[in-house]
């Protein structure tokens, strides 16, 4: 496995570690990190000796807290489409990996984290994991999956509460709505968690492993919603509350929107 910038990676004993390492951004997801994942998990395919994954945050505090709203900051419409097409590929490319993914989500997993944990094929939630949508509150919307992903995991009127009010919602709610498998009190029960469910994935017909990821996925197959998704997303980007929202969170203050 080559050497990242933003992700820490490990292999032993068959499973790949990826680690988004961002820690004093709370692991923001900037494009390099994106395109270092893209690369991650081309590698992850090709590599025999790769049987699954297990991918967390840096730290205790977040698992990843959103997009790095630094670079959301200067969108306009045109590369906003494209911003959220190029996230959409890539987290398709994990959501298809033949390869079992398993997301370990400690402290924020927000905004991008959380649709990064989502097209993993699993997620187990440290006791201090905290999820949601934060999105409206720059004046944008899910961008790279997540309204897709979060509708088909907890259905509509749980994903319309948590994308209109981007409240965040605790681990154990999380579980009940179905939005984590699992709970365990701390990370490293967490992913211990993680690896025992590996260990017992990877003693399975590994082809059979990956029909079972093609078959799930043929059932929440909607290409028209992914497109909608990344034009309502380009949009937004055209709004003066955009422009606001996210000129907001650099200024530390809170915005003021006006619908326009
Ligand atoms: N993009 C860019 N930087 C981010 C970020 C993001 N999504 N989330 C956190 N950061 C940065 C902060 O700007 C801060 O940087 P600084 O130290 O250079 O000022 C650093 O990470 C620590 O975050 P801070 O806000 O000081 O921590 P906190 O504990 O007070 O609050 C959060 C934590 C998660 C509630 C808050 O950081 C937040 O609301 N983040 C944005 C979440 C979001 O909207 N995500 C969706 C983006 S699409």
């Amino acid at each position: 496995m080559s050497e990242f910038v933003n992700i820490l990676t490990e292999e032993r004993q068959g499973i790949l570690y990826l680690t988004i390492n961002r820690e004093d951004k709370l692991n923001a997801m900037n494009l390099a990190t994106l395109e270092e994942l893209r690369q991650v998990f081309d590698q992850v395919m090709d590599d025999k000796a790769i049987k699954g994954v297990i991918l967390t945050g840096a730290g205790e505090k977040a698992f990843v807290a959103g997009a790095d709203i630094t670079e959301i900051a200067s969108l306009n419409e045109v590369n906003a489409r494209k911003f959220a097409e190029s996230g959409q590929e890539i987290f398709a490319m994990i959501e298809n990996c033949h390869k079992p993914v398993i997301a370990v989500t400690n402290g924020y997993t927000l905004g991008g984290g959380c649709e990064l944990a989502m097209a993993c094929h699993m997620r187990i939630a440290t006791a201090n994991a905290k999820f949601g949508q934060p999105e409206v509150n720059l004046g944008i919307i899910p961008g790279y999956g997540g309204t897709q992903r979060l509708t088909l995991l907890v259905g509509r009127g749980k994903a319309n509460e948590l994308m209109m009010t981007g409240d965040m919602i605790g681990a154990e709610e999380a579980k009940t709505l179905g939005l984590v498998n699992h709970v365990l009190p701390t990370k490293e029960e967490a992913i211990a968690a993680a690896e025992g469910i590996l260990e017992k994935i990877m003693s399975k017909a590994p082809l059979a492993i990956g029909m079972v990821v093609d078959c799930v996925n043929a059932v929440f197959l909607e290409e028209n919603g992914y497109q909608t998704e990344a034009n309502s997303f380009a949009r937004c980007v055209k709004s003066g509350d955009y422009k606001e929202g996210t000129s907001a969170f650099l200024e530390k203050r809170k915005p003021v929107f006006r619908g326009e």
